[in-house]
């Protein structure tokens, strides 16, 4: 059968006896000294007090103390598993990426989050998953870094540092620690009304998910995909689990993060264990790539908007199976470092404002937390395709690089031009090209009148709803707002609710035991938030 677990990736890991299981006959110091006693330090006498001199001591108790890394500013409870993505073929009319193939394995490693509680949270709360995959290609690494809910809060990531600091605990007495039932939270959505779709998807039962295994994962934004010949598509990425989707009652949640905090991270690691392998379909929905990025009148660069799969059926392209658990959570689920901005030749990154934002965000976030520019040399994050960049120095510098021309081209190190000893192009080499896309525009701090349609896909969720998810979702509203001690939050937020649906509204508002408000719209009609905005009596403009 497989192995229960598996080290972290890259052949060459196994040549630090570092990467070893640390049994060998003899303890050694950091420097490879034999030590003859651990348990005692050096002391002036049986009685005395300690010796500065003892080395053994200083390293072994220095090292302790700088175990710890800071932990993810989000996504910061994890749970990861190896596998292999294999590919289907059928993605070859759109994309030239290598691992969609008929028939091509590609390892993968996964890592399963949530976002807002810190590394020692539960794992039942509500809350959006992380979903975020690692495919070591033979043309380098590819991260598809997902959500389990197919919209986000928000429409630039201008506003990521916002919705995190209103959706962590309050700054004050740190509560809560893990889900969204607090003031500055429903104050930001309930201010920020594009946030409300998002939210809805939270407030249903995909946010108590039963099981990693059986969640959907969606790459959230549009991506590009480019052929050989230059043609290319936009595509928005599924995963499917192939146990579909199902998810824990209310009490089901509250009972299990108390009774096993760890329930998640159990249940996946016992399941690849046992050698029930998780298993997920991956998808894609295509559009034309046209002038104006909408589909049937959906802006595609929003990524507070879905499409439906009634529209844009979602296409198999592959699968994916976890069949191997961590050898080593720390080395390999906390530092594996996941990142928009990895891709392969074949995928490519859109103009939407919040992925942005993103290419951006994940390295410099990596800089501070796996300390310093080396971090993919960490064996998780090695590459299984050659690496040759002219990359030098710096903290944790594993490799002694030989040559003295860090450049290219150069006469030096053996007479090196840019593909070095070839004469051959781009795409023969298969190197990452940009999709050329042509920019215009004033440099502005705007966005299209598209992106203030903020209720139409939180009304056709609420419709697609049977009454028995509704009245979950009614139940969620309720408790979760019943923690706010703002009334004023509340009433704004009633009025967002009232927006979505009346029903919805109406049934929340009585369970908080408060006046329902007046729907400002028909169900149907399009509101922008400046309506409501100007409840706030802020300085929102009208
Ligand atoms: C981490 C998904 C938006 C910044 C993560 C992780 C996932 C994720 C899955 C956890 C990765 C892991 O397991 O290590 C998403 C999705 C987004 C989104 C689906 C929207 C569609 C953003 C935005 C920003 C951002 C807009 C910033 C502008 C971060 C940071 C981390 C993170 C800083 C921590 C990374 C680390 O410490 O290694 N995100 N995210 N995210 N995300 Fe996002």
């Amino acid at each position: 059968g497989a192995p229960e677990t598996r080290t972290p990736t890259g052949a060459e890991s196994g040549a630090d006896p570092r990467t070893a299981g640390q049994q060998g006959p003899w303890l050694t110091t950091a420097t490879g000294v034999r030590v003859h006693d651990t348990d005692h330090s050096l002391k002036a006498g049986e009685r005395g007090p300690t010796l500065l001199q003892d080395h053994h001591l200083r390293e072994k108790i220095t090292h302790f103390d700088h175990e710890r890394i800071p932990e993810r500013v989000v996504h910061a409870r994890g749970a990861g598993a190896h596998g292999y993505f294999e590919g289907y073929g059928t993605a070859d009319t759109v994309t030239c990426a290598g691992l969609f193939a008929k028939g091509k394995r590609t390892p993968v490693f996964v890592r399963f989050s949530t976002v807002l509680g810190s590394r020692g949270s539960a794992d039942t709360v509500r809350d959006t998953r992380g979903f975020a995959t690692k495919f070591y290609t033979d043309e380098g690494v590819w991260d598809l870094v997902g959500n389990n809910i197919p919209v986000f809060f928000i429409q630039d990531g201008i506003k990521f540092p916002d919705v995190v600091h209103a959706a962590k605990p309050h700054p004050d007495r740190e509560i809560p620690q893990a889900q969204s039932a607090h003031d500055t939270f429903w104050d930001f959505v309930s201010l920020h009304t594009e946030a409300q779709h998002h939210t809805l998807w939270n407030m249903s039962d995909r946010g108590i998910p039963r099981s990693y295994r059986m969640m959907e994962g969606f790459g959230v934004h549009t991506f590009r995909l480019t052929r050989a010949d230059g043609a290319t598509s936009l595509v928005k990425f599924h995963w499917k689990p192939r146990l579909g989707v199902h998810s824990l009652t209310w009490e089901e949640a509250q009972l299990l993060g108390g009774l096993d905090p760890d329930f998640h991270r159990r249940d996946l690691a016992d399941a690849i264990e046992s050698g029930a392998f998780p298993e997920w379909e991956l998808g894609i929905q295509v559009f034309e790539d046209t002038a104006d990025q909408t589909f049937d009148g959906i802006d595609l660069l929003d990524p507070t908007k879905i499409v439906p799969e009634e529209l844009a059926p979602v296409q198999p392209i592959g699968r994916m199976v976890l069949d191997a658990n961590p050898t080593n959570y720390f080395a390999e689920t906390e530092q594996v470092a996941f990142h928009v901005g990895h891709l392969v030749p074949g995928i490519d990154v859109t103009d939407d404002p919040l992925m942005q934002a993103r290419l951006f965000s994940y390295v410099d976030t990596q800089l501070s937390r796996l300390g310093g520019p080396n971090f993919n040399q960490i064996p998780i994050n090695r590459p299984h395709a050659p690496v040759n960049d002219m990359l030098r120095d710096g903290f944790h510098q594993h490799a002694v690089h030989a040559g003295v021309a860090p450049y290219r081209p150069n006469s030096l190190d053996g007479g090196c031009p840019f593909h070095a000893g070839t004469d051959l192009s781009d795409e023969e080499t298969r190197a990452f090209v940009e999709a050329a896309q042509a920019v215009t525009g004033h440099k502005v701090r705007a966005q299209p009148a598209s992106y203030d349609d903020h209720f139409s896909q939180a009304r056709l969720f609420w419709a697609s709803m049977s009454p028995v998810e509704q009245e979950h979702i009614i139940r969620a509203y309720s408790f979760e707002l019943g923690k706010c001690y703002e009334q004023a939050i509340k009433e704004r937020q009633l009025l967002a609710l009232a927006q979505i649906d009346p029903t919805l509204c109406a049934e929340v508002a009585t369970a908080l035991g408060m006046t329902v408000p007046e729907a400002t719209s028909g169900a149907g009609e399009v509101v922008p938030s400046p309506a409501l905005s100007q409840l706030t009596g802020g300085p929102w403009p009208a």
